[in-house]
């Protein structure tokens, strides 16, 4: 008799789970079956207030009828196109779509799957750029502490979450790291954009100085960075990075795979702080989450920087079987034209004070350092255990998920997105429901 193991229904053995505790989740399953609107059903039947849209994704809420819709047709009329020397329709309506409503200056995308798979176009991108206008020598890439840039090598290279890193060996070579912008001695409780820190900014001219210029392709960063826990930037901060960047004949790249698509209370954070930069990474709020897709915004002049040369010949020896895809293509016009008919991102800025003040609510409850927030973004960081990192945090992701209200943790640092539709009732019900799990916390 075989010893092949052969899964029983609900054996959840197979199934090596994303940045999980599998071990955890297996003895206590948390399984979502079905969602709608602000909330999900559980599979033993029980509403969930969504805080997170999903992980940063759902922005319209889950299963909207016109997205459904447009994926079902889709599927059913063109179902898949060769993605390489082959186009069609769809891919480039949403391209044209997606710079009618970046930044001016964006003038064209290039498609992805991911934010990840954005990310590391951005970074080939710019380094291959630097070389087409004369510039090779120019291949270094400067990232920052504690920022996240999704998990493939270049990202984790750039990126500056040590547990995402030091399991993976070396990384790539000619990476170097800003500091990041956390400072709870002096922004603690900061509503929006701290006021102190800016001069971290200053930094990046010393990295310049010690590698020189000429050896550096870009510089990436998160305009809010997310997944370290919500670091808004301090007033002035990204003003300088492009001061410095444009100074030294650097790329400035914005990852953009959480701010993109009104979660700031604008379409992209560089529209919402003023700050345009070469090149924009997005993905997740591209198509509601719904199905996989991200892209690349990039300036005129990068594009046109490699639209030389004999005509038959491709330009940009880069791409994805998968990019552009047909479905993913008719799910993001669905999602841009719901978010504009509802007025979702004018909303997230309408609600954003809202917002700030019913989180701010938090900072009498126990364990609470600190409470940060922009738009529809919040963070409640909580006193660590001694000897312990990131239990308390995760014990208040179980409970609330008991409570009926999912959060999401990263170290000690609660983290909420809500969907862009979320109304005040909901967000007084999400903010009292995280009251009554800190009150009760050790
Ligand atoms: C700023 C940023 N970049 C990249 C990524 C990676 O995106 P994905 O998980 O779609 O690969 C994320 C995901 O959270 C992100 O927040």
């Amino acid at each position: 008799m075989s010893t092949r193991h052969t899964p029983a229904p609900n054996d959840l053995r197979a199934f090596w789970m994303p940045f999980t505790a599998n071990r955890q989740f297996k003895k206590a399953p948390r399984m979502f079956v079905r969602a709608e609107g602000m909330h999900y059903t559980t599979s033993d039947g029980r509403q969930v207030l969504d805080g997170t849209a999903g992980l940063w994704c759902c922005n319209a809420g889950h299963c909207r009828p016109r997205i459904t819709a447009a994926i079902q047709e889709q599927a059913a009329e063109l179902d898949y196109a060769p993605a390489f020397q082959m186009g069609h329709p769809k891919a480039f309506e949403l391209a044209n779509r997606l710079i009618g409503i970046a930044p001016e200056g964006m003038e064209h995308a290039f498609f992805t799957n991911s934010g990840s798979e954005s990310v590391e176009t951005a970074l080939k991108i710019a380094i291959a750029y630097q070389r087409a206008i004369g510039q090779g020598t120019r291949t270094r890439l400067i990232g920052r502490e504690r920022g996240y840039h999704g998990v493939n090598f270049g990202g984790i290279s750039v990126g500056g979450i040590v547990s995402n890193r030091k399991f993976f060996g070396t990384l790539l070579t000619g990476v170097d790291h800003m500091p990041h912008t956390h400072l709870p001695g002096r922004n603690a409780f900061s509503k929006g954009q701290p006021e102190h820190g800016a001069e971290l900014a200053d930094e990046l001219e010393r990295i310049v100085t010690l590698h020189d210029a000429s050896t550096i392709a870009a510089v990436i960063v998160e305009p809010v960075a997310g997944s370290t826990g919500v670091l808004v930037p301090p007033k002035g901060y990204l003003e300088r990075l492009r001061e410095i960047c444009t100074r030294h004949g650097i790329l400035l790249i914005f990852d953009e795979v959480i701010t993109g698509f009104g979660r700031t209370g604008a379409t992209f954070a560089a529209e919402k702080y003023g700050v345009m930069p070469d090149l924009i990474t997005c993905a997740k709020g591209l198509t509601n989450g719904v199905i996989p897709m991200g892209a690349v915004l990039a300036t005129g002049a990068i594009h046109d920087a490699f639209m030389t040369g004999p005509e038959h010949l491709i330009e940009l020896f880069h791409g994805y079987t998968y990019s552009g895809n047909p479905i993913a293509a008719a799910a993001g016009l669905a999602t841009l034209q719901l978010y504009a008919d509802e007025g979702l991102f004018e909303r997230a800025a309408d609600l954003a004070p809202v917002w700030q003040e019913a989180l701010h609510s938090l900072r009498d409850c126990p364990h609470v350092i600190d409470i940060r927030n922009e738009g529809l973004i919040g963070a409640v960081e909580l006193e660590p255990i001694k000897g312990e990192p990131t239990k308390r945090a995760f014990q208040a992701f179980l409970d609330a998920y008991d409570a009926g209200i999912l959060i999401r943790t990263t170290g000690d640092i609660i983290a909420m997105s809500p969907p862009l539709i979320i109304s005040e009732a909901q967000i007084d019900e999400l903010v009292g429901g995280l009251r009554k799990v800190l009150q009760k916390l050790n």
